[in-house]
């Protein structure tokens, strides 16, 4: 459920409010890399267990919490005549974070269970303070044990959770964490069962043991206020009743602004005389430290507006054009997800190569270096939630699962200078209960986060050979956005020529997909389906197109940056379970296609400065 917190000056802030019962989870903690604790990546046991045999016995009835045979329970014998039908063993390891997928063959197409178990020692750092466990991502379904006890269980393959960990839980040493992992796909989540990526099961992301004070900052938003060039805005929420004061220090501007703590959070504005902007040509980040009586938090911000005004995007009062690229998060060469900081560089470089100024995270959240490196690299960031194609649209479940998705994803990520876009879904299907559902999306996105864009792909339909653009989710996003792919499902290349765009929006238009697939390496001439010179010469077509479209076209995001892999690409030539429209190969070599984008967004680069 949801509340709204009206904080002083109209910043509405909406807060999920999660009672800690919630699946055992406790509110998001933000910012963790900051906070003290230790890692629980590397080497995990494993248990493959595709019955679940782990968790039901064998009436399919759950294991009670001290079941001698369920995995998260001990798989010590106690004696030699002791039956044991499972255990854990160096001999069954897989790395966390990292999916299943590409770790072991037999793991390629596995969707099921595996169980993970890590041992640990543990000494607290922060007397008398808390201890959260914190996971990245754990794709799809994770129950978390410690010790024999169940802590909670999260759903949703993308996005991070924590849950509190009781003094009396842990102990100095042999610490016994277990965790179900479950990747099958289910008509009623988010993504549902048909999507066009691999699904990649497993803990993908990094593992941590966090600490923080009996009294603890849980988030908070600090951001420049809308039209101005140097008026810091935001709020402070703890997780308790806060004594004494709230401080904000920009250092390299000489700034400490105390607040005086009223009730568990605090709201604040001053100026910052001599700010620079954030932009993706000067990315300026300042250190900045926020402080409770108890705590410190540091991190890395940039200060930027974005804003829609008529039908052009303004950053920081400009209008900018959005030179972007789709990417799905995936090492092609190595074929599994990204997760690390050095992950996060190299795609994000090879969307610098292309002069990208934006990429769409599609069809999910990225990790968290994903977002703080375009912060780095000075990369605008549209961030998505999985609620992709045929989603459930009649079921409240259904939605309040994408809720919790879209509130994990901005509360994660709500201070990320790059991120100028929330994404609610992509390719839904026009019926008015998927327009009721995506609208409450977009407005509970909105009522999170009131200092972004919203948007979603939209659907676009041919009337009498023109694309018409009017959707009526339209009504409900800031900018109007659609895939189309003319030349590559209908049509040769050609027929972009004679396309006509109707968008029935008054609002920043903007292509989020165009593509064509081919197999890096093949070369023929450019009617031959699949060759590098069909794809260069849809490129082509379409560039011409965008020159073409009317005049609140605000820029695309061309699918995709790299091939990736899909069980829906079956072509024993072209695909063999890759969808390959990227123009990098899957070896991370440039297609043709590559440099006729590149050309094109040199160009606008120049445009843009022009002006
Ligand atoms: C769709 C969809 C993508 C998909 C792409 C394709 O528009 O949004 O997820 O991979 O088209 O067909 O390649």
């Amino acid at each position: 459920m949801f509340s709204f917190l009206k904080l002083s000056k109209g910043i509405v802030v909406a807060t999920l409010l999660v009672s800690a019962t919630v699946n055992g989870q406790t509110p998001l903690l933000t910012n963790v890399g900051a906070r003290p604790g230790i890692s629980l990546n590397g080497k995990w046991q494993y248990i493959v267990d595709p019955y679940e045999t782990g968790f039901y016995d064998y009436r399919w009835k759950e294991r009670s919490q001290n079941d001698r045979e369920a995995y998260w329970n001990s798989d010590v014998p106690t004696n030699k005549t002791d039956r044991k039908e499972h255990g854990y063993s160096d001999k069954y390891t897989i790395n966390v974070p990292g999916d299943w997928n590409s770790q072991d063959a037999k793991f390629l197409y596995y969707e099921g269970t595996v169980w993970y178990k890590k041992s640990f020692d543990y000494a607290r750092s922060l007397s008398g303070g808390r201890t959260f466990l914190y996971f990245g991502a754990v794709n799809y379904r994770a129950d978390v044990y410690l010790n024999g006890r169940k802590l909670g269980s999260h759903k949703g393959g993308f996005t991070p959770f924590n849950f509190e960990v009781a003094d009396t839980l842990l102990k100095a040493t042999g610490n016994f964490l277990v965790v179900k992992v479950d990747n099958k796909r289910s008509a009623d989540e988010i993504p549902t069962l048909n999507t066009d990526w691999w699904n990649f099961g497993g803990i993908t992301r990094d593992v941590r043991l966090v600490e923080a004070p009996q009294q603890y900052i849980r988030e908070y938003a600090i951001q420049l206020k809308r039209r101005s060039v140097d008026e810091l805005q935001g709020w402070v929420k703890l997780n308790s009743t806060a004594t004494g004061n709230i401080t904000i220090e920009v250092p390299e501007l000489k700034l400490k602004k105390q607040f005086p703590a009223t009730g568990d959070s605090i709201s604040f504005s001053f100026r910052a005389p001599g700010l620079k902007l954030w932009s993706p040509e000067s990315p300026k980040r300042y250190r900045v430290v926020v402080s409770s009586q108890e705590e410190k938090l540091e991190d890395q911000l940039g200060f930027r507006t974005v804003e829609v005004v008529g039908n052009k995007i303004l950053l920081n009062g400009r209008a900018v054009f959005l030179r972007g690229i789709c990417l799905h998060e995936e090492i092609p060469s190595e074929t599994r997800r990204a997760y690390s900081k050095a992950d996060a560089v190299k795609l994000l470089l090879q969307a610098k190569a292309l002069n990208a100024n934006m990429v769409r995270l599609a069809h999910y959240p990225h990790n968290e270096n994903m977002t703080r490196t375009a912060d780095s690299l000075g990369i605008l960031v549209w961030s998505e939630i999985p609620v992709y194609w045929t989603i459930n649209f009649n079921s409240e479940e259904v939605l309040s699962k994408a809720k919790v998705q879209l509130n994990e994803m901005i509360t994660r990520d709500r201070n990320r200078a790059s991120i100028i876009i929330w994404s609610v879904g992509n390719e839904t299907p026009v019926h008015p209960a998927r327009t009721t559902f995506m609208s409450n999306l977009a407005m509970t996105a909105k009522s999170l986060d009131s200092s972004r864009l919203i948007s979603a792909a939209l659907e676009v339909h041919n009337v009498n050979g023109a694309s018409v653009v009017d959707d009526p989710l339209g009504q409900y996003t800031d900018i109007v956005s659609v895939n189309e792919y003319i030349g590559w499902y209908g049509g040769l290349p050609s027929s972009a020529r004679t396309a006509k765009w109707e968008v029935k929006y008054n609002k920043p238009f903007f292509i989020s997909e165009t593509g064509a697939e081919t197999l890096g390496g093949f070369h023929s001439d450019s009617l031959t389906r699949w060759s590098e010179e069909y794809q260069e010469w849809y490129y082509r077509e379409q560039v011409a197109m965008m020159k073409r479209m009317p005049e609140n076209f605000v820029g695309l995001s061309p699918w995709i940056l790299n091939d990736f892999r899909s069980p829906r690409r079956n072509n024993p030539v072209y695909q063999e379970g890759w969808n390959n429209k990227g123009l990098f190969d899957q070896k991370g070599n440039k297609k043709k296609a590559f440099f006729v984008l590149k050309e094109y967004y040199d160009e606008m680069e120049q445009q843009h400065k022009a002006r």
